[in-house]
């Protein structure tokens, strides 16, 4: 989808647990990675609002599943709780939240995880864990490999070919490099989020 046709968004609820999740329900894309990689932020950009998702320097900051509820009645983002960082001392930096346990492993109407790698870090013990994950639940997924401003041309292009050799066998349908900075790959990531949207309306 061109920036130019971006839909309208509203923040819909945040809940704890499934169990809660908004009425009525609606084709889910959900945003997972570890705390401080910049889901909030590609939210954002994704929409081109400032603040419609609380992005912070802290990490942390999103702890429960976060509905936004995207044009008319297209599909709900979902921005889900960061993981690898400890929130309170003696908690282990390494604790999945329940929430996004649950969600990944159960949500009925999740369509596609968009799964967020930093572009300096490259895939950490966790993310791998995630990946394993989306493949053990059979998730569709693609990864966004986030503040490409941070690095430069050429290293930027040796992380994403590095990163795809490791994950399209995987089953990532897709790496995109993305700034939330310069809002570089932006259109990119509508394009993959488009295309499983269209592929779910043509199956019905
Ligand atoms: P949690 O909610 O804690 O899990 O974090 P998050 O993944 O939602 O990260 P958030 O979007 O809040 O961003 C964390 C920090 O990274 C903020 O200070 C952002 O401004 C910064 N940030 C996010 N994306 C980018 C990017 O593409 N480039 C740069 N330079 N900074 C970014
Ligand atoms: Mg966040």
């Amino acid at each position: 989808m061109p920036a130019l046709s971006i839909p309208e968004a509203e923040f819909v609820t945040s809940c704890p647990t499934l169990a809660s999740a908004p009425r009525p329900s609606l084709p889910e894309i959900a945003f997972a990675g570890r705390s401080n990689v910049g889901k909030s932020s590609l939210i954002n950009s994704l929409l081109n609002r400032r603040q419609l998702a609380m992005t912070s320097r802290t990490p942390g900051k999103t702890r429960l599943l976060n509905y936004y509820r995207i044009g008319k009645n297209l599909c709900y983002f979902v921005d889900l709780p960061g993981y690898g960082y400890a929130r309170v001392p003696g908690e282990t930096a390494g604790r999945w939240s329940h929430a996004l346990e649950e969600y990944v492993g159960s949500s009925e109407h999740l369509l596609l995880v968009v799964l967020l790698l930093d572009m300096r870090q490259g895939l950490t013990p966790m993310d791998e864990q995630m990946v394993d994950a989306l493949r053990i639940y059979r998730r569709t997924w693609l990864a966004v490999v986030t503040k490409s401003d941070k690095l430069t041309l050429g290293e930027r292009r040796k992380t994403v070919s590095d990163l795809e050799n490791r994950l399209a066998p995987r089953g990532a349908t897709a790496i995109i490099p993305f700034s939330a900075s310069t809002h570089d790959g932006r259109d990119a990531v509508w394009e993959a989020m488009r295309a499983v949207l269209n592929s779910r309306s043509a199956g019905k």
